[in-house]
């Protein structure tokens, strides 16, 4: 499917004003107890970057990545998961928070949180900028949350299509091309 962008969904300025309210939730949750976020590789890079220099100066914060590749098209994950970069940091005993782009069907998310599980850490939890919660098949516990959107694709602020779009400063969907 060939697409060209769409509308503006969500505008730069109202991005940064939610990213700042989410540190700020994030901060106050955490206090000065230490924290491991964890990036999503590549979809939260903008999103992470930009809400780790809102975090507060005091807070400890630990940053790591996963990257993950998930079998589907370019639109439609089909849940089956595979690790391609792992952690370096031992995440036993640590409060961890997995940092994503966008909760869609939430399989990707329930397995990253189930293997990540297993390694024990003392807390585990969940900050997506998005949600696209229409199409949740499974049931996925988000702590902080960006936007929820409705049922289409976004692109921009990290999000791609085939690869595209990443760049962009504000979240756009996308029309299909004629
Ligand atoms: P899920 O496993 O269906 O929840 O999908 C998770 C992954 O699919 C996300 O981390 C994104 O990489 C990708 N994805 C889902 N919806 C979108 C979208 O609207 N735009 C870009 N990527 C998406
Ligand atoms: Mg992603």
């Amino acid at each position: 499917m060939e697409c060209d962008l769409g509308e503006v969904l969500i505008r730069r300025k109202t991005i940064q004003d939610r990213v700042r309210e989410l540190a700020f939730d994030i901060g106050s949750a955490y206090g000065d107890r230490d924290l491991v976020l964890i990036g999503v590789l590549k979809g939260a890079v903008v999103f992470l970057s930009d809400l780790i220099r809102e975090l507060p100066v005091s807070m400890a914060t630990e940053l790591d990545f996963l990257a993950v590749a998930s079998y589907g098209t370019s639109t439609e994950s089909s849940g089956v998961v595979r690790i391609i970069k792992d952690l370096d940091v031992d995440i036993s005993g640590r409060n961890v928070m997995i940092v994503e782009d966008i909760v869609d069907t939430g399989l990707t998310l329930s397995y990253l949180v189930s293997i990540l599980r297993e390694r024990e850490p003392a807390v585990l939890e969940v900050c997506s900028l998005l949600d696209k919660s229409a199409r949740r098949k499974v049931n996925v516990d988000i702590t902080f949350r960006g936007f929820e959107i409705p049922d289409e694709f976004v692109v921009g602020y990290g999000l791609d299509f085939s690869g595209k779009w990443r760049n962009l400063p504000e979240i756009y969907t996308l029309k299909r091309k004629d």
